[in-house]
């Protein structure tokens, strides 16, 4: 049995989170619950309809310190040791990622997909970034997350090409392909121990 109980933390329409779960399900990995920070969010429905909890921590009238202590509580009683985020749209403190520290790999446990090639176009909007500057080529990355905006260690990143007559919606849509077909490999990586964290390459 596989003793990685992880969480998927989304904050908006959970399309990635939605492919991360069912590939939990159909291999018996232990998701736990996936968390999100809007009662709102589309992911919500998403998980509904897979039958997966979701827990809603939302950030009105704490601080961020409250919010991600609340969270940590959440993710304490469930014994959580693994997180995948996934459209997660807050930037966990220093203090919040200690938790998931790993001494020997160098890492926090904590997961992120993000919409370009990085280094290149950190932050909010990968792709829209990506597409405005005129790439001809972008992708998406996978990476650990440290305490900068999407500067930690890549674990995997995969390309895919901008078309002359594409429009914005046409960018997003094949990106977002790639992320869902990339997710899951790296999910299934670090759930079976085939990623060696050790003799990753690090900047
Ligand atoms: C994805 O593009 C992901 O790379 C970024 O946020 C977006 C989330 O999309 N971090 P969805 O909610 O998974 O559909």
């Amino acid at each position: 049995m596989n003793n990685k109980r992880f969480s998927i933390f989304a904050s908006g329409n959970g399309s990635n989170a939605e492919v991360l779960a069912r590939h939990a399900l159909k291999n018996n990995y232990p998701l736990e619950f996936v968390l999100t920070d809007k009662k709102d969010a589309g992911v919500i429905d998403r998980m509904k309809a897979l039958d997966i909890k979701t827990i809603v921590i939302e950030r009105n009238h704490i601080t961020k310190k409250e919010h991600e202590n609340r969270i940590i509580e959440e993710l304490s009683k469930n014994n959580i040791s693994w997180i995948f985020l996934a459209g997660f749209m807050r930037i966990l403190s220093p203090e919040f990622l200690e938790n998931f520290y790993d001494p020997k790999g160098g890492i926090n446990r904590v997961v992120n997909i993000h919409p370009s090639l990085l280094p290149s176009f950190p932050g909010r909007s990968g792709y829209k970034d990506a597409f405005d500057y005129g790439v001809k080529v972008s992708g998406v990355t996978v990476h650990f997350v440290d305490d900068g905006v999407d500067s930690g260690d890549i674990i995997a990143q995969s390309v895919f090409e901008r078309k002359n007559n594409d429009e914005i919606e046409d960018f997003i849509r094949r990106g977002l392909e790639v992320e869902h077909k990339l997710y899951p490999i790296v999910m299934d990586q670090i759930m079976n121990d085939t990623y060696d964290l050790y003799k990753r390459i690090r900047r």
